[in-house]
């Protein structure tokens, strides 16, 4: 019980970790785009703080956006202010990046047995050679952590980071596994036919069962 607690409590701190580079990306930006506007001083030292080149012409387009999201995003200023390494990989994401996470036109995913591609999934799951900078999805998302209250809906449906960093309204569980893979990851997507994404995506399929569960 009380390892349980302990547990969940450094999971927390970790995932609060992560969630901050998210928001901080989206507070720079905001800021580039928005810095005269009437936010408030609030947004404006953790903009400093982080102000690299990311407000650059990347994401200018979240202009329309940024009214509507800066008061969701405000829990994570605070502490934003230390992160300064975190936010440099996300903001130069590609117009080529942000297709490519896209289910393509001729989208023929893997098909096999589900158990057997939640079996492989689980292990991808934890494998750093994955990502390309030491990370796997286990190092955000160990025992549930790391996730919005979004993954409990249905799929397709709206995700935060998908929508700020790659502009789509809405993704499936596979695009999903694929902004990751790009984003936090800072790999490649997965091939689209490939049994490495059918096995995330079945995997992640269980996680959001058990995620749902708690
Ligand atoms: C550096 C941390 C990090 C790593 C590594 C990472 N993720 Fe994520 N992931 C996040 C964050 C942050 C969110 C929440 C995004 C949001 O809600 O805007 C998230 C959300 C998700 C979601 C749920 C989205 C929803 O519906 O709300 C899925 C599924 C997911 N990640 C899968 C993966 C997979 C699969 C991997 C490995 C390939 C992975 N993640 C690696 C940080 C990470």
């Amino acid at each position: 019980m009380n390892t349980d607690n302990h547990r969940k409590e450094l999971l927390q701190k970790l995932s609060r970790n992560f969630m901050i580079s998210v928001p901080v990306m989206t507070v720079v930006a905001m800021a580039g785009a928005t810095a005269v506007s009437d936010h408030g001083p609030g947004l404006i030292p953790s903009a400093e703080a982080g102000q690299g080149e990311a407000e650059g012409e990347a994401h200018s387009e979240a202009e329309g956006e940024a009214e509507g999201k800066s008061e969701g995003e405000g829990e994570g200023e605070g502490e934003a202010q230390g992160e300064g390494e975190a936010e440099g990989e996300g903001e130069g994401i590609s117009e080529k990046m942000k297709a490519a996470v896209q289910r393509p036109s001729d989208y023929q995913p893997h098909e096999g047995d589900a158990r057997a591609l939640a079996e492989k999934g689980k292990a991808l799951f934890s494998d750093t050679s994955l990502s390309t900078n030491g990370l796997s999805c286990q190092t955000c998302h160990a025992n549930g952590a790391g996730y919005a209250d979004t993954f409990s809906k249905d799929y397709p449906h709206s995700v935060e980071m998908a929508k700020t960093d790659f502009g789509l309204d809405q993704v499936t569980l596979d695009e999903m596994v694929q902004v990751c893979m790009v984003a936090p990851m800072a790999a490649q997507p997965l091939e689209w036919d490939s049994e490495e994404l059918a096995a995330l995506t079945e995997y992640m399929r269980v996680e959001q069962e058990n995620f749902r569960q708690r």
